[in-house]
């Protein structure tokens, strides 16, 4: 048992060499989906409480982040998060994946999948009151319908 324990102890402290990386890619506000879209600042500001942390390159890393092995599982959500969608290069996607994007934000919305819950533990602020994710379905649902009519896009099946 005390050797058990020893071997748990060392190999917390082991795994504290290997954090992991808190850089930023370089801000590309040219290309981020809130100022392209002129998002009003109310809306925007839902939307980065709740989703930027992992789908923007504007993360800001919290405490615990530099505590292993909760820094390994936080920096996993973000890099898959930014992989399936980024606000933050949101201009570089072609149109149709755009509003496939938006299409997707809104259901994951409405399931009340995302923000993801392990992040809301992390961050109360970044949960939805009922008002709040309204808010958010109509925006993501407004800025997909119109980018369907600015580029002849049929709607999602
Ligand atoms: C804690 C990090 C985190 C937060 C915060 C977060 N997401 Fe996610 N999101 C993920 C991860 C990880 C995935 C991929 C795994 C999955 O689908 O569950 C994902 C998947 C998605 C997908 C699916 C993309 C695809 O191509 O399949 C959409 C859309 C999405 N999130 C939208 C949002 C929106 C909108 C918000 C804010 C309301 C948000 N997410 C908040 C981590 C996060």
């Amino acid at each position: 048992m005390k050797v058990l324990v020893a071997i748990l102890f060392f190999g917390m402290i082991l795994i504290q060499f290997f954090p992991i990386n808190k850089e930023n890619p370089k801000p590309t506000p040219e290309m981020d989906f809130l100022n392209i879209k002129s998002t009003p600042s109310k809306t925007a500001n839902i939307i980065r409480e709740s989703c930027y942390g992992c789908h923007s390159n504007e993360t800001n890393y919290p405490w615990y982040s530099n505590v292993q092995p909760i820094g390994w599982f936080l920096k996993d959500h973000i890099d898959e998060g930014r992989m399936k969608l980024n606000f933050s290069t949101f201009a570089t996607y072609e149109p149709k994946r755009q509003a496939h994007k938006l299409a997707e934000s809104r259901e994951m919305v409405e399931k009340r999948e995302m923000p993801l819950n392990s992040f809301v533990l992390g961050h109360p602020e970044a949960e939805l009151t009922d008002a709040e994710r309204a808010e958010i379905i109509r925006y993501f649902k407004f800025i997909e319908d119109d980018t369907r009519l600015l580029n002849d896009l049929p709607p999602e099946k």
